[in-house]
C-alpha cells in the first residue's frame, strides 16, 4: 500500500534518515554484517537502506524494489555512485521473480540476506511477503527486519496521520510465531522499543526441507 503525503515527506527527511541509521545499528548488533553479500530489500523507499546496506553492512549487490515510483526516482538519485551494486525495480515484496525479471534476480534461494526497513507492515497479505523472503533466502541466508507492529498502528498519532492497511495488522508475538512457519528462525535475535511498537530482529533461513 502507497505511503500519504505526510508519510512520503517524513520517508525523505532528515530525522527519518537518522533514526534508520539507528536502526541499522541495533540489526548489525542482532545479526553482523553482510561483507560481499548479494543482497535484497523490499520497499527501499528513496533508497537511504539501500545505502545502508552497501556502505555500513557491506554487500555486494542489493536488488531494492519498491511499490512508488516516485520512491524510486529518488532512489536512483541518491545511490547513482554505486552504479550496478544497487538494482532497482518498480513492483510488490510479494513478487520479487516479476520485479527482477528483466535482470534475472528475485529467483528461488538467490541472495544471502533479505532486507526490511519498515515496510511489512505496509502490505494486507504481510504473510504473503514472509513467503516471499524465505523463498528467495539461500539456506543459512539473513532476514533483517525492523517492523511497526500493531501496537503503534492503533496509536492516534499513526491513525491521523498516516494511512496503512486496517485489517489483520500484526503483533510483535504475531509476526514472530508467524517466521518459523516459512523456515525462518529467530531464536533470541529480536528486540522491541518503545512499548512493542517496533520489532527488529534477524532470522536465519533453515536448510530445504525443513519448512
Ligand atoms: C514506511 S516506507 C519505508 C521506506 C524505507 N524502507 C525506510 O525505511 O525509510 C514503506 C515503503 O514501502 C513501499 N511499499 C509499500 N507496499 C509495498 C509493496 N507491496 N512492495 C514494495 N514496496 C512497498 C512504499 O512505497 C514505501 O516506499
Amino acid at each position: 500500500m502507497l505511503m500519504n503525503a505526510v508519510e512520503s515527506a517524513l520517508v525523505d527527511s532528515a530525522p527519518r534518515r537518522l533514526l534508520q541509521r539507528y536502526e541499522a545499528h541495533l540489526l548489525l548488533e542482532l545479526g553482523g554484517r553482510t561483507p560481499g553479500a548479494r543482497t535484497a530489500e523490499l520497499g527501499c523507499g528513496p533508497g537511504y537502506g539501500t545505502q545502508l546496506i552497501l556502505d555500513l553492512f557491506g554487500a555486494a549487490s542489493v536488488d531494492a524494489v519498491d511499490l512508488d515510483p516516485a520512491m524510486l526516482a529518488k532512489a536512483r538519485r541518491r545511490l547513482r555512485r554505486h552504479g550496478d551494486a544497487a538494482r532497482l525495480a518498480g513492483g510488490s515484496a510479494t513478487d520479487l521473480a516479476t520485479a527482477f525479471a528483466h535482470v534475472g534476480g528475485g529467483t528461488d534461494a538467490s541472495y544471502e540476506a533479505v532486507f526490511d526497513f519498515a515496510i511489512i507492515h505496509h502490505i494486507p497479505d504481510w504473510r504473503d511477503a514472509l513467503a516471499e523472503v524465505a523463498r528467495v533466502l539461500e539456506p543459512g541466508g539473513r532476514f533483517f527486519f525492523d517492523e511497526v507492529t500493531a501496537t503503534a498502528l492503533a496509536r492516534p498519532t499513526y491513525r491521523v496521520l498516516f494511512d496503512h492497511p486496517t485489517h489483520d495488522r500484526f503483533t510483535t508475538g504475531e509476526f514472530l510465531a508467524e517466521l518459523p512457519r516459512h523456515g525462518l528462525d529467530v531464536g533470541d535475535r529480536w528486540r522491541t522499543r518503545i512499548g512493542g511498537d517496533y520489532l527488529f530482529g534477524v532470522a536465519v533461513r533453515a536448510a530445504r526441507g525443513r519448512t
